[in-house]
């Protein structure tokens, strides 16, 4: 048999620890337990304001019986309101972190309504952004998640993706 070759990105986070970042899925684990959704809404990007990490996209852990794409449609509800019409898989990334492994699929999430919640979970809502700032990496407002290449690297993928359609 032959074996595909998998392209994986290393670096490291805002916190130091070591990412691998792959855009195949079940690389690092078949059964991930953390996914990370970059939405849109109409032409925006669709974040959230979590309470103690900043503005982030949407993520979250995946519930025992439930599939990662289901965990996924269920945190963009949960933190944003917005209902998912379509959703594509980016890629998996792998985080040797302080407390332990964690392995995330990462998607593109199309949301087409965004329901007003009277309560969103850990965030206190939706963010909607025309654009994810340059600086971000710096800008305290945001989450340590929105300051490794995780971000850059499907944000362009996204962009790359939408060019095409
Ligand atoms: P809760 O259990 O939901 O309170 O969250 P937690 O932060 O205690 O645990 P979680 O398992 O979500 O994350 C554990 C650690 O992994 C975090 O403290 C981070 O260091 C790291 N981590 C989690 N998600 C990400 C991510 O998306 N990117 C990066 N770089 N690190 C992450």
């Amino acid at each position: 048999m032959i074996k595909e070759r998998v392209r994986v990105e290393v670096f490291k986070d805002y916190y130091h620890n070591t990412v691998k970042f792959v855009m195949n899925k079940q690389y690092f684990s078949e059964h991930p337990k953390h996914v990370w959704i970059i939405a849109k809404y109409n032409d925006q990007w669709l974040l959230t304001q979590h309470k103690n990490r900043g503005i982030e996209f949407p993520g979250g852990k995946v519930e025992l019986n439930e599939s990662p794409e289901e965990a996924a449609k269920r945190e963009v509800y949960e933190e944003t309101g917005g209902l998912v019409e379509q959703l594509d898989f980016i890629g998996q990334y792998y985080v040797d972190g302080k407390g332990g492994d964690i392995v995330k699929n990462v998607y593109f999430a199309q949301v087409s309504h965004l329901e007003e919640k009277s309560h969103y979970y850990e965030t206190e809502g939706p963010v909607l952004l025309d654009l994810i700032p340059e600086d971000v990496k710096s800008d305290s407002n945001y989450s340590f998640m929105m300051k490794d290449q995780v971000l850059k690297i499907a944000v362009q993928e996204v962009e790359k993706r939408s060019m095409r359609n």
